[in-house]
Parts: structure tokens; sequence; C-alpha cells
């Protein structure tokens, strides 16, 4: 376990090390997780230009007016979008191309809690697989030239570095004659896919882009708005408020979140590499058992990369996977 202690001495001294201009997209930025590391970054970096990602332009109005403040050089800007949709993360992504031709860091942290069932999305894929998984395995294929640009320019501490914030150590064996889960949907089986897609293609893509660190994160227990902000039935959502704060010294702060996130995006024993984090910032162990029987590791990681690209293609060919 990394101490927090550590990690805000580590993050501190940073201030002043960092080259200016870095650029960071934070997708899922509007709240919790994405939203406290984006402030570490945007108050640490000089002169940093970030963007941030999410369907809430309130939450976002909210966000700028309080950061602006703290570094005024900075560049803090929105691109409002519904992820679950692929033409969304593409459009979205073109805007940010538009304006940037590298990118430092993108974090990835976009979902919602659910006990429903399946419930597709126009282009045929399960929402919370959309979120959890293809939206964000879509974003890193549209960006990896920018990432690329950014890691052949890396004379600084954080290189180009992906990070999708999920449930790294939470893997299983995916089945891949039912990738999409249209036959065996379950909700175990739609945490099983999406947790182990991320980790097992966070090893792969490691292995195909030596000089970019993509990582995929556990954060524990979170005092965030995920579950008022999500689709739990209300009984659920009422009772959480009762039960949560009894569990409150158990869990961490959006703002613990953050630095830790920040620590592991800017630490040197990341910046290239394929890692599997658990919620005290160290490799996860659970993962690295999850890899050596091989539910999640560069072979795994190539299937699944392979599939979503199939996926893509036919979602922009027929609008539908
Ligand atoms: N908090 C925890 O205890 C915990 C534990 C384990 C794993 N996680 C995972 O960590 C990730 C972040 O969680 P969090 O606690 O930070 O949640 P959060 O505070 O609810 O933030 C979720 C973010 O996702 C965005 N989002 C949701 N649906 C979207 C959509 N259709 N299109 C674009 N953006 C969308 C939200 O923005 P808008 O509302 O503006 O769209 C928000 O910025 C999630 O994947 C979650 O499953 C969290």
């Amino acid at each position: 376990m990394v101490a927090l202690d550590t990690i805000r001495a580590s993050n501190a001294a940073l201030k002043g090390k960092l080259p200016a201009g870095l650029v960071a997209l934070f997708v899922g930025g509007t709240s919790g997780i994405g939203e406290h590391t984006m402030r570490v970054f945007y108050e640490t970096a000089p002169s940093p230009r970030v963007y941030f990602m999410g369907r809430s332009q309130s939450s976002a109005d909210r966000i700028i007016e309080s950061l602006k403040p703290l570094n005024p050089d900075g560049h803090l800007e929105f691109i409002q979008t519904d992820a679950s949709l692929l033409k969304n993360v593409d459009e979205a992504s073109r805007k940010f191309s538009e304006k940037e031709k590298e990118l430092n860091l993108l974090v990835m942290s976009q979902g919602f809690l659910t006990l429903e069932g399946r419930v597709e999305t126009t282009e045929g894929i399960d929402t919370k697989l959309a979120l959890n998984y293809f939206s964000r395995a879509r974003f890193i294929q549209n960006l990896l030239p920018a990432l690329t640009a950014a890691a052949s320019n890396s004379n600084n501490p954080i290189g180009a570095r992906v990070i999708s914030v999920l449930s790294a150590g939470h893997e299983g064996p995916i089945n891949f004659s039912d990738f999409e889960l249209k036959k065996t949907f379950s909700l175990r089986n739609a945490g099983v896919h999406a947790v182990t897609s991320n980790s097992a293609l966070s090893k792969y893509l490691a292995q195909e882009h030596q000089n970019i660190s993509f990582t995929h994160s556990y954060p524990g227990g979170v005092e965030t708005n995920i579950l008022t902000a999500s689709r739990l039935p209300s009984v659920l959502t009422m009772a959480s408020k009762v039960i949560l704060p009894l569990f409150r010294s158990f869990m961490k702060t959006p703002e613990e979140s953050g630095q830790r996130h920040f620590y592991v995006v800017t630490n040197e024993k990341f910046k290239t590499g394929g890692w599997l984090v658990d919620s005290e910032s160290e490799e996860s162990a659970a993962s690295k058992k999850a890899v050596e029987k091989g539910w999640c590791n560069e072979e795994v990681g190539e299937t699944v990369w392979k599939r979503s690209l199939e996926i893509f293609d036919k979602v922009q060919r027929e609008g539908k996977a």
C-alpha cells in the first residue's frame, strides 16, 4: 500500500517540475474520480491544456468556475458527449483532435451503476458494456496518433499514458463465443467482460505501443455521486443514504482517489508498460493471478482488440453491432 502522505508528497513535489503545455483528456471528468484527478492535474501542471467530457453541462460549468482561478494560465474546455454511442465517441474524438495534435494523458472513468439487465443502445451494444469498455477502447483507437505523437516527444515525467478506471482485480474468463453478451447477458457476465477486456487490452496495447503506458485501475469504494447518479431502484438509492455513512470510514473520498490516480499517472514506475493497479496504488495481486490463469494476458488482449475492431467496423458500416 502506498500511504496517502507519500502520494500527496510525490504529487506536490511535481509542482514546478512538469513542463508547460501538457495535454490531458478526462472522459467522465464531470464528476467523482475523473473530476478529482483532473483537479490535481490542472492545479499542478503549468499552463495545462485540459479537455473533459460527460453529458452534464451544469456540472461542467461548476467545475470550470471553481478550477479556472486556480491556474489562470491553463486551458480548460468541456466537450459535451453521451459516450454510450460509438458515433458520439468518434465525434468527440474528432473535436479533440481538431484542437490538439498530442495527448499526454487520457483518463477514462465514464460509467454508472445499474441492476437492470441488458439495455441496448441504438447501436445494439449493452449500455453498461458500451460505457465501461467499448467507448474506452474506441477513444484509445481514435486517439492513438495523438498519444504516439506525445510519446515520441516525451521529454517529461508523464510521457503518454492511458488510464481506465473500473475494477482491475475482478477479472474472469471471457466468453468469446458471445463477446457482446447478446445471448448470455447477466450483470455478473457484463462485469467480468468489461473488467477483463480493460485489463487484457492494457497488457496487449502496452506490448504493441512500448512507449505508451496503459493502466486499468480499481479505485476501491469511493464516496462519489455514482449511487445517486445511477439507475438503481429508488428504494436502493434511499437505503444507500442510510447505509453509506456506516461504511464511510472504509471508503475513500473523491479527493483521495484523485490524488491516488494522479500519482499513478505521473509516477516513473508506471511510465510505460501495461499496469493493473489496485485501490492502494500498487500492482493488483488479484490481477496478477488473473494474468497467470490466462484470463487477461497479451494474447487474450489481442483477441479482445480484434473483436472490438470488428464491432466498431460493423457499427460504422451498418449503424448497429
Ligand atoms: N465510486 C466507487 O466506489 C467505484 C468503485 C469501483 C469502480 N468504480 C468505477 O469507477 C468509474 C468512475 O466512478 P465514479 O465514482 O467517479 O462515478 P461518478 O462520480 O458517477 O462519475 C461518472 C462519470 O461518468 C460520466 N458518464 C456517465 N454516463 C455517461 C455517458 N453516457 N456519457 C458520457 N459520460 C458519462 C458522468 O458524467 P455525466 O453525468 O456528465 O455524463 C461522470 O463524469 C466508474 O466506471 C465506476 O464504475 C467506482
